[in-house]
């Protein structure tokens, strides 16, 4: 895209990229997984990124969080340009200034609970603020689960505790790479729900990466990614919007060349290439008195 997406001069930028690229392998096995991508995250705001399967999400975040070498272009957090950071440098910026959930919740199995949550501070050798834990801990609702080990909680605790793990740092920036993937209904709705707050009540930044309308419907902001670009974007998302938006993109992504994948893509997702499979009706459906 031409201009940074979102870069209103209104709203502070929490994250941004200029020109993007990330080209995997060399000579026939090169895979091109973002081609110059140039978008801006505004802070305290609750962005989503969406698109189908393959199309650059993970590796977008990846090296938006300095996870990951980009091939060219530039990365920023906040004013710092990770792409012309040190080694040192850029690990101790991501222990400081970044958090991240994952899928697969990634907690310590021998650890328990509040000792998960605590790990990046000690590991920072930073105390943790007495306050602000309580808050991230009655807000994730884990008061009586704290000794627990992952084992002893269930998906939803788990992931509780991994959005408190990435909370309790307050890091400039959250992110988080379809953090309800592995979650039922009920739990996805519960960690949604602490995001959502997380950024309404406490001013946090996060971007997440997800297939599902209804979660990007607790968002303030949609990214969508289609062949390594960002094609479009979409304020406040309702369920209904996102599935219509999705739909629209996989019919363009259909008259083109591509339509093995598309196809496939498009049952990823749970969505006709209308937008109007029965799953995506009833997920908009379910939420429309929330949204
Ligand atoms: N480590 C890797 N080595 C080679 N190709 C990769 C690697 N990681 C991702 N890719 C490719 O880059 C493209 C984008 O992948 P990814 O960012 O994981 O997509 P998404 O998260 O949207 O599903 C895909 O074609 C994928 O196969
Ligand atoms: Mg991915």
């Amino acid at each position: 895209m031409s201009a940074a997406r979102g870069a209103s001069p209104t709203r502070s930028v929490a994250a941004r990229t200029e020109g993007l690229t990330k080209i995997y392998g060399k000579g026939d096995a090169q895979v091109v997984a973002l081609g110059g991508v140039t978008v801006a995250i505004n802070a305290h705001e609750f962005t989503a990124v969406m698109g189908p399967s393959g199309s650059g999400k993970s590796t977008l975040m990846h090296c938006a969080a300095g996870l990951d070498e980009v091939t060219s272009g530039r990365v920023f957090i906040g004013d710092v340009d990770l792409t012309a950071l040190k080694e040192k440098d850029l690990t101790r910026l991501r222990r400081d200034r970044i958090g991240f959930i994952f899928q697969a919740f990634n907690l310590i199995p021998t650890l328990t609970a509040k000792e998960n949550i605590l790990l990046p501070l000690s590991i920072a050798g930073r105390d943790p603020d007495q306050g602000w834990f309580d808050q991230v801990i009655d807000t994730v609702g884990l008061r009586d689960r704290l000794s627990h080990r992952p084992s002893e909680l269930s998906g939803g605790q788990q992931q509780r505790v991994a959005c408190a793990r990435a909370l309790v740092s307050r890091p400039d920036i959250i992110f988080a790479d379809e953090p309800t993937g592995n979650l039922d209904s009920r739990s996805s709705r519960e960690v949604l729900g602490f995001l959502r707050r997380s950024v309404t009540d406490f001013g946090q930044t996060i971007v997440m990466v997800t297939h599902d309308p209804v979660a990007a419907s607790f968002t303030d902001r949609v990214l969508f990614l289609a062949d390594g670009q960002v094609v479009e974007e979409l304020l406040a998302p309702t369920a209904e919007k996102v599935l219509e938006r999705m739909g629209r993109l996989d019919t363009s992504a259909l008259d083109a060349s591509h339509p093995d994948t598309s196809a496939l893509d498009s049952a990823a997702l749970g969505v006709s290439s209308t937008g109007a499979s029965s799953t995506g009706a009833l997920s908009a459906g379910a939420l429309s008195t929330e949204a």
